[in-house]
């Protein structure tokens, strides 16, 4: 089809996800290299946001993980992980238990993000039906947190405008504050005092425990920078705060990482950082690179052991699951990483990237910049006592100014406001300096503009 006729059979027979159904010029992109992507008028942008935080290899190893597919999918196709497995989802399950810390040596395979939630949630039932603890079938999530919206996984999702209209959730959840260090602290300005916050953080988060009913709460889930609200980044010592609580209580931990894992935070289990291992994890958007779409949940040997010994069947399952050609991405994606340095590229430029990034705080607009590894956001204010906008500025800001100017300037960015205005970007993994450079400038001049598109400070004020 031509760019035109693409266009014109997307008016008519596709269904955007999460977006209004009638855009006019929607981007359509038809090709990638290295962190570039192209669209049908040969316009090329630089992915800053890693295709939603996916693309973590860049655009430019199809040739190489094509050959892996094309080699399984002649042996074999397909089969299930049901009953039966083959050798690539059994290599990628020991695979991933070699990478993830502790004791996280169990892995159940799932088609995405949302699913691998629900799977979670799912192992974790059986878990406490297993132990003889049925009444545990309550969890604690936080607000504004994202964790898919399949209806399991809406239930631990914090954005009302997403959960109210398919209310009433199935999943008993307790939603509690996030990790929010700019607007977190006593007066509802930025956190002075990390340890106190931690402490306040913790001391809600044991009293949810306790109004729900101590012996009913099966989880605690948390991703460990929470995306929606813009790379809220936990304060110290609030993991292990965490993971005491759950132990208290005689809860599950889970770290949702569809975002936070697969390198984004430089570690494939970024939750491990934190000196702590938690009892589940999910995965999916980096764990192939996107080169085919693929989840996974990681359990610790202790949540699963008691299912095995009873002799119970895991009530569960998912057809593609597993899929021998996503296992072979995944399995490539993870020699891949390992072969071109990956993890350590982000580890090694992620100060670099942070000192850039906050150069940003000259401009007006930028109130805060917030993020780790190769995962920030910018969040945009009003004025310099970091005024919030409104939702008529919001609408004027986001969904009509910089989705333009953004693409105008050749770079793919998040404007975003499930929680505060916020800006977000999270590059290819194989981003190097010029690229992470590249990124800057051209946020640089794109929020410039929208300082003075919104008429905040000077005109055009901190643009060098
Ligand atoms: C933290 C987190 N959990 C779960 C999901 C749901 O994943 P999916 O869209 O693959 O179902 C997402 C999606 O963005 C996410 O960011």
């Amino acid at each position: 089809m031509t760019h035109d006729e693409l266009q014109q059979a997307a008016q008519e027979h596709l269904l955007l996800h999460f977006s209004k159904q009638s855009i006019d010029d929607l981007l359509v992109l038809e090709r990638g290299e290295g962190p570039y992507v192209f669209d049908t008028k040969g316009n090329k942008y630089v992915d800053a946001l890693s295709s939603l935080f996916c693309s973590q290899l860049g655009y430019s190893y199809g040739e190489e993980i094509g050959a892996a597919v094309a080699s399984q999918l002649s042996t074999l196709a397909f089969n299930t992980n049901w009953g039966t497995a083959h050798p690539p989802s059994i290599e990628l399950a020991a695979k991933l238990a070699e990478v993830a810390p502790g004791d996280l040596n169990r892995v159940f395979f799932t088609s995405g993000g949302s699913e691998a939630v629900e799977a979670a949630w799912k192992l974790c039932r059986e878990h406490f039906l297993a132990i003889g603890q049925p009444r545990r079938k309550k969890a604690i999530a936080r607000h504004i947190a994202y964790h898919g919206v399949t209806l399991g996984a809406l239930s631990f999702t914090g954005v009302p405008k997403f959960k109210e209209p398919f209310a009433p959730a199935p999943i008993d959840v307790t939603h509690v504050s996030n990790t929010n260090m700019f607007r977190g602290g006593p007066d509802g300005g930025r956190v002075t005092d990390e340890d106190a916050f931690t402490a306040t953080l913790l001391a809600e988060m044991e009293d949810a425990i306790v109004a729900a009913g101590p012996d009913e709460v099966a989880l605690i889930i948390a991703e460990p920078v929470q995306n929606a609200g813009g790379c809220l980044v936990a304060p110290r010592g609030y993991w292990k705060g965490l993971r005491a609580l759950a132990d208290k209580y005689g809860a599950l931990l889970m770290a949702d990482e569809v975002i936070a894992g697969c390198g984004r935070l430089g570690e494939w289990v970024a939750s491990g950082r934190e000196g702590i291992t938690v009892d589940l994890v999910s995965l999916a958007k980096g764990l192939t690179s996107a080169y085919a779409p693929m989840g996974a949940v990681l359990a610790r040997d202790g949540v699963v052991a008691p299912i095995v010994e009873t002799g119970a069947v895991f009530r569960h399952g998912i057809t593609f699951g597993g899929h021998p050609l996503a296992a072979t991405v995944a399995l490539k994606n993870m020699e891949i990483f390992e072969r071109d340095g990956v993890l350590e590229n982000v580890r090694e430029l992620t100060p670099y990237l942070a000192e850039r990034l906050s150069t940003l705080l000259e401009l007006p607009i930028v109130g805060d910049v917030r993020g780790d590894g190769f995962f920030w956001a910018m969040e945009l204010v009003k004025d310099e006592d970091d005024t919030r906008f409104d939702q008529a500025e919001r609408d004027k800001l986001l969904r009509g100014f910089l989705p333009g100017r953004l693409r105008e300037a050749g770079v793919i960015a998040r404007a975003d406001d499930r929680g505060d205005a916020v800006l977000q970007i999270a590059p290819p993994l194989i981003s190097d300096k010029a690229v992470l450079d590249d990124i800057v400038a051209r946020l640089r001049d794109v929020l410039g503009d929208a300082g003075v598109h919104m008429d905040v400070g000077s005109a055009a004020a901190g643009v060098a």
